[in-house]
C-alpha cells in the first residue's frame, strides 16, 4: 500500500524516472539521495524495501534461508511507502519509519537470501512500482533500470572498483560479507544485479561524489529539455 502523506493531495509530477543501479559500496545511495535533492526529485531506495521486509520476517522468527517460509509470511507484512512531494519515500513497518535498523549486519546478512524469494520480489516491485508511476523520483537498486521500470528516462548503472566498494560498505559489514552479499545478488535466479542494456555504466572509483552528480544532473535536463519538445 502507499500511503498519502503531507500535503495529502496531487502527487503525481509531470517530470522524469532516473534509476540508479549498481552493487553495495559501489557510492550508488550517496549519489541517488544528492542527485534528487539537486533535482527537486523523490529518492526511492528499492534496497530499504528488502531490508525492510528481511527485519519484519527476522522479527518474527522466520529463517531467511527457508524459501517457502519466507514466501508465506511475507505476503502479510504490513509494509508501506509513503512518498513526499519531493525527498526521500519512508518506509514504514507496522506504520512505523524505518530507519538506521535496516542498515544492521544482521539485516545485511539475511536480506539477500530474503530477495532472491520470487514472491518477495513481485510483492516488493508491485510496491516500488505503484510509488515510481508518480514520475518525479530516483529510484535506486539492482534491477531498476532492467526489470522495475525499463523506460526510465535517465538510466545508470555505477560501479567502482572491490577495493574501493569494500571501504564504503554498510556499516558493521565485512569485506567478506559484502563480496558473498553480491555473488548472491548477481547469480539468483530472480531478477539478479544486472546492467541494462541503455544504461549508461560510470564507473566511480577515484571520482568525486560532486562530479557524477553534476553528470547526472545534465542527464536529467536533457531528459526533461526532451520531454518539453
Ligand atoms: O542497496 P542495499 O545494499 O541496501 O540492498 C540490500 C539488498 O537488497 C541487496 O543486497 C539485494 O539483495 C536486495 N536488493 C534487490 N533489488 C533491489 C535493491 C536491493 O534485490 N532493487
Amino acid at each position: 500500500m502507499i500511503m498519502e502523506e503531507l500535503d495529502g493531495g496531487q502527487h503525481t509530477h509531470d517530470d522524469v524516472v532516473v534509476a540508479i543501479d549498481g552493487p553495495a559500496g559501489s557510492g550508488k545511495s550517496t549519489v541517488a539521495q544528492a542527485v534528487a535533492a539537486r533535482a527537486d526529485l523523490r529518492h526511492l531506495d528499492t534496497g530499504a524495501t528488502y531490508r525492510a521486509l528481511t527485519l519484519a520476517l527476522l522479527r518474527q522468527g522466520v529463517p531467511p534461508a527457508d524459501a517457502d517460509a519466507v514466501a508465506a509470511k511475507s505476503a502479510d507484512l504490513a509494509l508501506e511507502l509513503a512518498p513526499g512531494r519531493s525527498g526521500p519515500v519512508r518506509v514504514l513497518l507496522d506504520g512505523s519509519v524505518m530507519g538506521e535498523e535496516l542498515r544492521s549486519a544482521e539485516v545485511s546478512r539475511a536480506v539477500s537470501a530474503v530477495s532472491a524469494v520470487p514472491a518477495v520480489r513481485e510483492q516488493l516491485v508491485a510496491l516500488q512500482r505503484a510509488v515510481i508511476s508518480l514520475g518525479g523520483i530516483v529510484a535506486e537498486g539492482r534491477d531498476i533500470g532492467a526489470v522495475v521500470w525499463p523506460q526510465a528516462e535517465v538510466k545508470i548503472f555505477l560501479t567502482a572498483d572491490p577495493a574501493e566498494r569494500a571501504r564504503r560498505r554498510a556499516r558493521g559489514e565485512s569485506p567478506e560479507a559484502l563480496a558473498l552479499r553480491d555473488r548472491r545478488d548477481s547469480g539468483r535466479a530472480a531478477s539478479p544485479t544486472r546492467v541494462a542494456p541503455d544504461a549508461l555504466v560510470i564507473d566511480s572509483t577515484g571520482r568525486e561524489v560532486a562530479d557524477i552528480v553534476e553528470e547526472i544532473v545534465a542527464l536529467i535536463a536533457a531528459a526533461r529539455a526532451g520531454r518539453d519538445r
